[in-house]
């Protein structure tokens, strides 16, 4: 008999095929996020999970006493709580590298948008507020040659190097757990203490993993050691950034922009004060959200899964369990 797994989102058919020459395969099509007590009820008899973005807690898990792999279709996986699932023996893997270049082009409109105050403008043609052809306040700032600053150099923080030197002739600093003396040597890198980097950099922007070294790693004392011209960007996870400090820099000019993919709560509440500044542009969480890379990010999770559960190998795992991994 297959093993039964649970998708808890819309996959591509294509992929739906391939994991159906292996399992038995339920998956939850509904556009809103499955009710907690249907996916409890759904993962009872599921030896795998398919997800991205659902909290794998202990609470789940007592719920699910046949898995053995959770599967998430994203590069992040903060949504683990990585101690629980040791305890019971849960490996858990991830999607890196296919997604690297989509959420650098995503970073990249957001630098440009914020130093061109892009969608600012778009508005003010749109209400009719042209007036002149050389409105002095509409100026915004260059990003071409400009100092960016890399908080968390992984795949995608080098994917965003490479298009800084070789497309915008940025020089590039970095700030990293290890030093990479390798990526220093191939573009010419700098590695930076945190706020020699803060200081020196026009762009600022945060690639690290959400973690609980990492929440809140940006917050007032950082928007202070800024430039009162610096740009900060994070497209990786909101709380890594204190907010209300980020929305006070905001207001107070103590930064000139910000461009923001993700938030402390999503979806964001629509009262947020974010959404009301013009030196603001926000994104809904779509680093990674174009067609083809959101079918190779489920293909690649479906791979995950079918190597743990059916070829006893572990591909893309990012909480190496050893000797207690259960498959
Ligand atoms: C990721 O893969 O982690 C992206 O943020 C999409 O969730």
């Amino acid at each position: 008999m297959k093993p039964s797994i649970f998708v808890t989102q819309l996959i591509p058919d294509t992929v739906k095929v391939y994991l159906e020459n292996y399992f038995t395969v339920e998956i939850w099509e509904q556009q809103e996020v499955i009710p907690k007590e249907t996916l409890y009820e759904k993962i009872q008899a599921s030896e795998g999970l398919l997800t991205s973005g659902i909290k794998i807690n202990e609470e789940l898990l007592f719920q699910a006493a046949n898995l053995k792999v959770v599967s998430n279709i994203s590069v992040g996986y903060n949504n683990f709580d990585t101690d629980a699932m040791k305890k019971r023996g849960i490996i858990g893997t991830n999607t890196p590298g296919v997604l690297d270049e989509t959420v650098t082009d995503l970073i990249f409109g957001l630098m440009l948008s914020t130093a061109r105050r892009i969608p600012e403008l778009d508005s003010y043609m749109r209400n009719g507020k042209w007036a002149s052809g050389n409105d002095r306040h509409l100026f915004g700032l260059d990003v071409y040659g400009k100092t960016l600053g890399i908080i968390g150099l992984g795949r995608i923080g080098e994917s965003i190097v490479k298009r800084s030197v070789s497309g915008f002739n940025m020089n590039v600093l970095y700030h990293n757990r290890n030093r990479k003396p390798e990526l220093e040597q191939k573009w010419g890198v700098q590695y930076e203490e945190m706020e020699d980097l803060l200081t020196k950099s026009d762009f600022v922007i945060v690639m690290t993993p959400l973690t609980k070294e990492t929440t809140h790693l940006i917050g007032k004392k950082q928007f202070e050691l800024m430039k009162d011209t610096a740009i900060f960007i994070n497209a990786s996870r909101g709380p890594i950034v204190d907010e209300q400090a980020l929305i006070d820099a905001l207001e107070n000019k103590k930064i000139f922009a910000a461009g923001l993919d993700v938030f402390e709560q999503e979806p964001i509440n629509p009262k947020n004060p974010l959404l009301k500044l013009d030196n603001v542009v926000v994104t809904p969480h779509i680093g990674s959200a174009t067609t083809r890379t959101r079918k190779d990010m489920a293909q690649l999770a479906a791979e995950n899964l079918v190597d743990a559960l059916i070829h006893k190998k572990h591909s893309n795992v990012v909480n190496e369990l050893k000797t207690v991994v259960k498959i």
